[in-house]
């Protein structure tokens, strides 16, 4: 099939091992493994439905080699041969698809904690994990042999499990790159010092799995760049990956960051797409083994451009496949309009961190494969209304069609969207206005239609007569009662839907919740002067982390005064008193913002609901959340629909 992504479809060769295409499933920890370290159902219906949506290898995630070197509670372990048997399942359901099967070998070094491992962490050297913050024991030489063996044999189970090949995890700061990265080895024997010294530990480990398993395929997952001062930096990582090309290496598989650097390994959604390549075309300039870029890649054009240039042999996909399985598959069937794509809000690594396994936002059936229901007709009780066309109502509608309903939505505004349009407003939030344009896109192919400028009332109920209604009507913006007068201020709204354009004006936005933070960072964009006023001690303290500190970090750097533990007394012209404490502060204002957050609107729920037996409230009308709280929820009464169908 002549394909306008050719390249990203024509076929590689890495050893014996013919690999149908040129994606690779990025290695992702989302623990559905057993407590035990053993592999699940779970997990295998998760890497089976990727496998089946058309990648070339999967990467299966970093499996723990050595018990003090466990990262998480239910990391998948491969250290002893009892681990052998459900690996061989998971290899097996892989290569079943035609999909070559590597997995990630990793000892976390000092960035695991003794909470998981019931032991003091180890490294190269006893310097403390910045972000954990314990001191790990350095290793003796003797330990450190152990571990090089640890990893061999390790290796030799991946082998036997019959995996086509392993990936020595290199990077990210665990303990290959604390040996690697000078910033946090500072050891004076053979395994500190110069490059030769510092890539001793994993020079020794892949000769001895070339060694003991010459057949078995090895990808090296390599920091290009620590970015952290002192640490590993490309022009010495491409040495490192040459001298890995001589000892045998089949692969190099560029990433860069580490828990230190925090933003450059699994990126917020200020980083452009694709920001990382030219770390992975530097080393192509220098190997001849093939070499696999990534981050951040969503558009097919993207990554086919980066093997098309020769900037990459492979490309690596990570979040994109959590969001969509058949990422390739619909790029393969010229149906890439249809990927439902990735919001680089990082919930998923979120829950990585919390110690919970892995969620998407977008994608409900992540980690719940084998409870996706079968896409069948239902029984005759089947109209459903859905009013509201926010990211509740059209992933409701959506679930509803796929079960088989015929579904109406109804929007009473003359877009349908709902919320998604102001969010998607503020910068870097542009990925929520594709995701609105994904929903529409389906409910567009699966043919549901959309009334606009409907307002939904009883009179519509009776005359339309419905089997179900879903109410997803949203949310209002909340209006502060009391004795301040507010009739200076503006709505957060009207900024970011540009009805009042200001530039270079002093603003105060009441309100650094998450949607206060956004405004302040639309403003700044436009050389206004920024303060926020909020009652709690933290901004934005609901937002993922990631993404929280790169939005600081652009505050911060534009000088926006954060009152936090305050409360507005007056809102006078040109100025705000604000109460921090005893004391009282008064702020210049040419502009007052509210952004006070929002009240579930279930008026109509609440009268529908005296007139039909089978209504239901899902998204912000029933809590004000998020987009993926508006997700389950549509997904869940969906499947409850489906069920009373049957009733
Ligand atoms: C939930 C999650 C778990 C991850 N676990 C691993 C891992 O086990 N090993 C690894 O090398 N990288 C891991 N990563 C990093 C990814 O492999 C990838 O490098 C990163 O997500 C950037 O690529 P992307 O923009 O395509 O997602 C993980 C990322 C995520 C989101
Ligand atoms: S949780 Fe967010 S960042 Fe992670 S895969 Fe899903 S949409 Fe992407």
């Amino acid at each position: 099939m002549q394909n306008k992504y050719s390249a990203l479809f024509s076929p590689g060769k890495l050893g014996g091992l013919t690999v149908k295409n040129r994606v690779v499933m990025a290695p992702m920890l989302v623990s559905y493994g057993l407590a035990s370290g053993e592999v699940s159902q779970r997990l295998i219906d998760y890497y089976e439905a990727r496998a089946r949506g058309g990648v070339g290898i999967i990467i299966v995630e970093a499996a723990c080699i050595h018990p003090s070197g466990k990262e998480t509670l239910t990391q998948l372990r491969i250290d002893q041969p009892r681990y052998i048997s459900g690996l061989e399942h998971l290899a097996e359901t892989i290569k079943a698809h035609g999909v070559g099967a590597f997995l990630q070998l990793l000892h976390a070094g000092r960035q695991t904690s003794s909470q998981v491992t019931g032991e003091q962490p180890v490294a190269p050297s006893p310097l403390a994990c910045p972000v954990t913050r314990e001191v790990p024991r350095e290793l003796r030489t003797d330990e450190i042999k152990h571990l090089e063996k640890a990893y061999i044999e390790a290796a030799r189970n991946a082998a036997r499990a019959g995996f086509d090949g392993i990936e020595l995890h290199a990077a990210h700061g665990y303990l290959i790159n604390q040996f690697l990265s000078p910033h946090s080895n500072r050891r004076w024997d053979e395994y500190g010092g110069s490059t030769e010294n510092r890539m001793r530990f994993l020079v020794n480990i892949l000769a001895g799995i070339k060694k003991v398993e010459p057949g078995l395929l090895v990808s090296v997952r390599l920091n290009m760049d620590d970015f952290v001062p002192g640490g590993l930096q490309l022009e010495e990582s491409v040495k490192i990956a040459m001298r890995l090309e001589a000892e045998g290496a089949n692969l190099i598989h560029c990433s860069s960051g580490t828990y230190e650097s925090g933003l450059n390994s699994i990126e917020p959604s200020s980083y452009r797409e694709g920001w990382r390549a030219y770390l992975a075309g530097e080393v192509k300039k220098w190997v001849k083994i093939p070499v696999i870029s990534g981050g951040i890649l969503c558009s097919p054009a993207f990554a086919n451009q980066l093997i098309a240039s020769d900037q990459a042999d492979y490309v690596f996909l990570g979040r994109s496949l959590l969001a969509d399985p058949d990422w390739v598959n619909k790029v393969k069937q010229g149906e890439h309009q249809r990927i439902r794509p990735c919001l680089l809000c990082n919930r998923c690594i979120e829950s990585n961190f919390k110690g919970l396994s892995v969620r998407c936002t977008v994608n409900f059936w992540t980690g719940r494969e084998a409870q996706q229901m079968p896409v069948k007709t239902t029984s005759s009780k089947n109209r459903v209304a859905v009013i509201g066309s926010g990211p509740a109502g059209l992933q409701a509608a959506l679930s509803l069609k796929k079960l088989g309903f015929e579904v109406t939505v109804y929007e009473k505004a003359a877009q349908p969207g709902g919320l998604l349009n102001l969010a998607c407003r503020p910068p870097h939030k542009h990925r929520l206005a594709r995701y609105r344009d994904y929903l529409l896109g389906e409910l567009e192919h699966y043919r549901v239609p959309i009334i606009l400028g409907c307002q939904f009332t009883a009179q519509t109920l009776q005359q339309e007569e419905p089997d179900y209604v879903v109410v997803a009507t949203g949310s209002q913006p909340v209006v502060p009662t009391g004795d301040i007068k507010w009739d200076n201020a503006i709505s957060m709204a009207d900024i970011l839907e540009d009805k009042v354009p200001i530039t270079n004006k002093k603003v105060v936005i009441i309100g650094g919740g998450s949607n206060g933070c956004e405004t302040a960072d639309y403003l700044i964009k436009m050389d206004n002067r920024v303060a926020i006023i909020e009652k709690e001690d933290v901004l934005a303290g609901q937002m993922e982390k990631k993404n929280r500190r790169d939005m600081m970090n652009r505050l911060d750097k534009a000088g926006v005064v954060k009152m936090t533990g305050s409360t507005v007394v007056a809102v006078e012209e040109g100025r705000v008193i604000v109460e921090r404490g005893y004391r009282q502060e008064a702020l210049e204002a040419d502009l007052v913002v509210m952004a006070v957050g929002y009240r579930p609107d279930k008026h109509l729920y609440c009268e529908l609901n005296k007139l039909h037996p089978r209504v239901f409230l899902i998204g912000d009308a029933y809590q004000v959340s998020n987009v993926r709280n508006a997700v389950v929820q549509a997904e869940t009464v969906a499947q409850d629909i489906y069920r009373m169908s049957w009733e």
